[in-house]
């Protein structure tokens, strides 16, 4: 019997968590039970998904920003479909593909700063990988500094930059590093000072929290780099591609020259994984110092056709439909919206965004009442404010969003960059009517957030957060 997809999923329909609690992760499938989010998606467009009974949702998470350009784009589409009706030759390993040259020459005029060099890799994490290496190599130090809140990827390499202790803590010794706090010049040049730094490696908008850095902090940063002998790495792997309306976030700041720039997810439309480090050729040729050490950094799916296909076709569709000043639009109006709702509201503390990478972050309210609710849901967890607004916002308004970061008081938004103004509305009314129910305590929405302590925590300590 041939292989059929559509018998095989229609088959098999509705049973997404059984089969992933049994082969995959288990604990990811409770958690997403607990909170609701426990749906099969059967299409997507744009930014919109489908569920299997039809109903639509607005995608405000963009698979964690890799449909910048929106889900399924035709024109990537197509060229895909092209290139897989021509049988063209992939993965050869000994040529030199024409469509990753193509590529690589695309992405460097449009990444600037006169780096030279395009390396590709498969994800964000294996990207950040190739600078740490190659970031060693090139200056001969082994230390690598970044950022409070930084977010590199899970890899060990990477873990080792990763700014909340949860995500490192169990998995051994990693490499030597240093934390600095985000946007702080006088830490930073204290941590270059010893002359034993590689790389300084920052986020030019950080994802965990959606931190913006003062003006001058990134041109800056990189003339310290440049002063104690260590490069200056900017990881765009969510901010770049168009997302904070200009190709790079780093390109809001004037005077910022990066030696080498990471970009992944977005980068081929989100159809399949790619990344890819654009550097200097002084990093390059001691890397790749000879013939015989032209290939000592590789991996055979880093330069796939098909993620060079997606990723061409991708950055025509960001210039062909204006993807960042709709962004930048789309981003400024979202931001004034919210910005006018924020004084009704006590536990919105602050609204801030770049393009279309916004953050609604919570804090203590003023209101004796709301305070002590506040303090209830913070002492079980952190993220359990957040919770109580992501969950009805996907459960009542089809919304899906998501917490900006591990124990934090903040949620995200990252759109894709198609997003238009009734888009725009549609959040806007929904997060208004949500926040309107939890400034109602006792209410509903309180004690529909007890119950999801309840059910995450274990009973006792969930009865804890109603009293
Ligand atoms: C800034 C940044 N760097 C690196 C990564 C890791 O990318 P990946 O998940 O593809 O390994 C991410 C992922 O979210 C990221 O946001």
């Amino acid at each position: 019997m041939p292989f059929d997809l559509d018998k095989l999923i229609s088959e098999h329909a509705g049973e997404n968590y059984a089969l992933y609690a049994a082969h995959v992760n288990p604990r990811f499938a409770r958690a997403l039970s607990i909170i609701g989010f426990d749906r099969c998606y059967a299409r997507a467009e744009g930014a919109y998904l489908w569920d299997t009974d039809g109903r639509k949702y607005l995608d405000m998470l963009a698979g964690y920003g890799a449909f910048n350009i929106g889900r399924n784009h035709p024109v990537v589409k197509k060229a895909l479909n092209d290139f897989m009706a021509a049988d063209v030759a992939s993965l050869v390993q000994m040529e030199a593909p024409l469509l990753c040259g193509l590529l690589a020459d695309e992405l460097k005029r449009r990444v600037g700063y006169g780096l030279d060099y395009v390396y590709f890799g498969s994800t964000g994490a294996e990207a950040n990988e190739t600078a740490i290496k190659f970031a060693r190599r090139a200056t001969g130090r082994s230390r690598i500094v970044y950022a409070a809140s930084g977010f590199h990827g899970l890899t060990t390499g990477a873990l080792a930059l990763n700014g909340s202790e949860v995500f490192k803590e169990n998995f051994g010794d990693l490499i030597a590093s240093a934390k600095v706090p985000f946007g702080d010049l006088p830490a930073l040049e204290q941590a270059l000072a010893a002359g034993d730094v590689a790389a300084f490696f920052i986020e030019p908008v950080q994802g965990k929290g959606v931190n913006i850095p003062p003006e001058g902090y990134l041109a800056e940063a990189g003339r310290l780099c440049r002063k104690h002998g260590a490069l200056f790495v900017a990881d765009e792997v969510q901010s770049g591609i168009g997302r904070t309306g200009k190709f790079l976030a780093l390109h809001h700041e004037d005077g910022a020259e990066p030696d080498m720039v990471i970009v992944s997810k977005s980068l081929s439309g989100g159809f399949v994984p790619i990344s890819a480090v654009v550097m200097r050729a002084g990093i390059y040729d001691k890397v790749y110092s000879s013939l015989d050490r032209a290939v000592v950094h590789s991996s055979t799916f880093g330069k796939s056709n098909f993620a060079m296909v997606a990723g061409l076709a991708a950055l025509s569709v960001v210039d062909d439909e204006g993807l960042m000043d709709n962004a930048t639009a789309m981003g400024d109006l979202l931001g004034t919206r919210l910005r006018e709702l924020a004084p009704r509201y006590e536990f919105i503390k602050d609204i801030r965004w770049r393009g279309l990478m916004l953050a609604i972050e919570f804090g203590k309210p003023k209101s004796l009442k709301l305070r002590a609710a506040w303090k209830a849901v913070n002492t079980l967890n952190e993220d359990l404010f957040c919770q109580a607004v992501t969950i009805p916002l996907l459960a009542d308004h089809g919304i899906l969003t998501q917490v900006a970061g591990n124990r934090m008081t903040t949620i995200k938004l990252i759109p894709p960059l198609v997003v238009t103004e009734a888009d725009i509305a549609w959040f806007v009314s929904a997060f208004d009517t949500v926040m309107a129910d939890l400034h109602r305590f006792p209410g509903p929405a309180w004690e529909s957030l007890n119950r999801i302590a309840r059910n995450a925590l274990g009973r006792g300590r969930g009865k804890a957060a109603a009293e």
